[in-house]
């Protein structure tokens, strides 16, 4: 008789989103990702934004890619074919993602595809990051229902409280309707720059706001992360011992940590 599989045994999914572009989403998942890999954790990253921007930030140009989460979501190949194995596994969007919301519009369980497409796979790894786009739309509904937990990068210097209450709305219609455990494991401070006083305020505004949901990690801003993407690399990777890599590694025991 076979054993009986454990939830243990599965990957824990955790889904990077605010409806704001320009946050660190893809940043975030990137490197908490590798962070984890330090750890020795397998971890599985899928881009779910038409953008391919994580996709690319690991050297894959979307644009030469045969298959990519376009076919696992709309004609359900299975998602084995569109990862490649870089720091992490990537698991690869291009620009024809754009396209899936509408083709999948139609489909029954079409919140669904993405959780379904993870089934096969879960046992393969201990965690599963997926980075959405800029929007609440069919993409990230589909990110919000496969995953356990969310975790929320919010820009200290454009601080939305409305964007996040809204995501929070979008969050709480999940529950209710498709994914009834899904909640937010933590609320990200990133871009901060810690010599002026509106990151300050800003981040006394959401601990306020949201309490112990606000990690204690801060990233703090730095142009490593803008060079890092570029030849392909994690900052943990392209500079491995400098700050900015720690505080994704800070991050990660944060988020390990909490169990
Ligand atoms: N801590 C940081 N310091 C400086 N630049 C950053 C930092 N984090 C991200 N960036 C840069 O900001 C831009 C937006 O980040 P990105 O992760 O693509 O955001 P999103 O996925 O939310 O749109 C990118 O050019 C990225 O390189
Ligand atoms: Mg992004």
């Amino acid at each position: 008789m076979e054993p009986a599989v454990t939830p243990a045994d599965k990957a824990k999914v955790i889904a990077f989103a605010n409806q704001k572009g320009g946050v660190a989403k893809t940043t975030t998942t990137l490197n908490l990702a590798v962070a984890f890999a330090e750890e020795g954790h397998r971890v599985l990253c899928c881009d779910m934004d038409p953008q391919g921007n994580l996709t690319m930030s690991q050297g894959i140009d979307p644009d030469t890619l045969e298959k990519s989460m376009y076919d696992v979501l709309v004609h359900h190949i299975s998602i084995r074919e569109v990862i490649r194995k870089r720091e992490v596994d990537i698991a690869c969007a291009s620009i024809d993602l754009a396209g899936a919301e509408i083709a999948m519009s139609t489909q029954i369980g079409r919140e669904r595809s993405l959780q379904k497409a993870f089934k096969p796979i879960e046992e393969d790894y201990d965690f599963i990051f997926i980075d959405t786009p800029p929007s609440l739309g069919l993409l990230t509904i589909n990110a919000l229902t496969a995953a356990h937990k969310v975790i929320v990068p919010v820009q200290c210097e454009y601080l939305s409280m409305r964007g996040l209450i809204q995501l929070q709305n979008t969050l709480s219609m999940i529950r209710e309707n498709l994914n009834p455990d899904v909640d937010i494991e933590g609320i990200l401070p990133t871009l901060v720059d810690s010599r002026t006083l509106h990151a300050k305020e800003a981040i006394e505004l959401l601990e306020e706001n949201f309490g112990d949901q606000v990690f204690a990690s801060r990233i703090r801003k730095t142009i490593r992360f803008a060079e890092a993407p570029v030849k392909g690399m994690s900052v943990l990777k392209y500079d491995p011992d400098g700050k900015a890599a720690d505080a994704y590694r800070q991050l990660a025991k944060e988020v390990l940590g909490n169990g």
